[in-house]
């Protein structure tokens, strides 16, 4: 057993769809625990310290993109003025920042085994377009990179998740307080969390 935590945010357009229960279902029965929710509206210096200010993160953000828009025939620089992948990573970072912070969210730390690994299992590929049928990403929405940056915005992917560990232990306390994430037993698993 490998406990972890992870950050999951239902981000504006997975709320304006109606899709929390849903996703906090799916968690739930794949057998995470739910350990910390709250509901607002992010501030933009909240969403801007969730992604990193930093080049290899513009550059695997702009390479997103300018991948998928050479795959479909379609020219990066009409859209973003560059094709220089930072430089098209920084403008898809406003883009998050001003969608991210365009209404509530849900914002929820969960705990289980691997739980940042298991999460990103049963989101999908970040690209809905690619995500799997089964996942959240795949089931709940068809938007995908083209549509989202032919619109100059990021991709409505319905939600958010740490990418790993590492990315769960720095996003966790920019979202929750420590006393705001909650240690509980649910019925029945006693047995099976006992060595927590
Ligand atoms: O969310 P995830 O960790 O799967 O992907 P990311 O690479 O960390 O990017 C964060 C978010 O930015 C994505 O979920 C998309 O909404 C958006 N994005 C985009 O719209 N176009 C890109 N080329 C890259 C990211
Ligand atoms: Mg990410």
């Amino acid at each position: 057993m490998q406990l972890e935590r992870t950050l999951v945010v239902v981000k504006p357009d997975g709320v304006k769809r109606r899709l929390i229960g849903k996703i906090i279902q799916r968690l739930e029965e794949a057998g995470l625990k739910l350990v910390a929710l709250k509901m607002f509206t992010p501030s933009v210096d909240l969403v801007k310290s969730n992604y990193p200010e930093s080049d290899e993160w513009f550059k695997k953000a702009g390479d997103r993109s300018i991948n998928t828009f050479k795959e479909m025939g379609v020219n990066i620089e009409q859209k973003f003025g560059t094709d220089n992948p930072i430089e098209v990573g920084k403008i898809i970072k406003k883009w998050i920042v001003r969608f991210m912070t365009s209404g509530n969210v849900v914002a929820m730390v969960w705990e289980g085994n691997r739980a940042a690994d298991n999460v990103r299992r049963l989101i999908g590929e970040t690209d809905p377009l690619k995500a799997q049928p089964g996942t959240i990403r795949g089931d709940f929405s068809v938007d995908n990179v083209i549509l989202g940056n032919s619109s100059n915005r990021p991709m409505a992917n319905v939600v958010h998740a740490s990418g790993n560990r590492e990315e769960a232990l720095t996003e966790i306390p920019l979202w929750f307080k420590s006393e705001e994430i909650l240690r509980y037993t649910r019925e029945g698993e006693d047995a099976f969390y006992k060595q927590w």
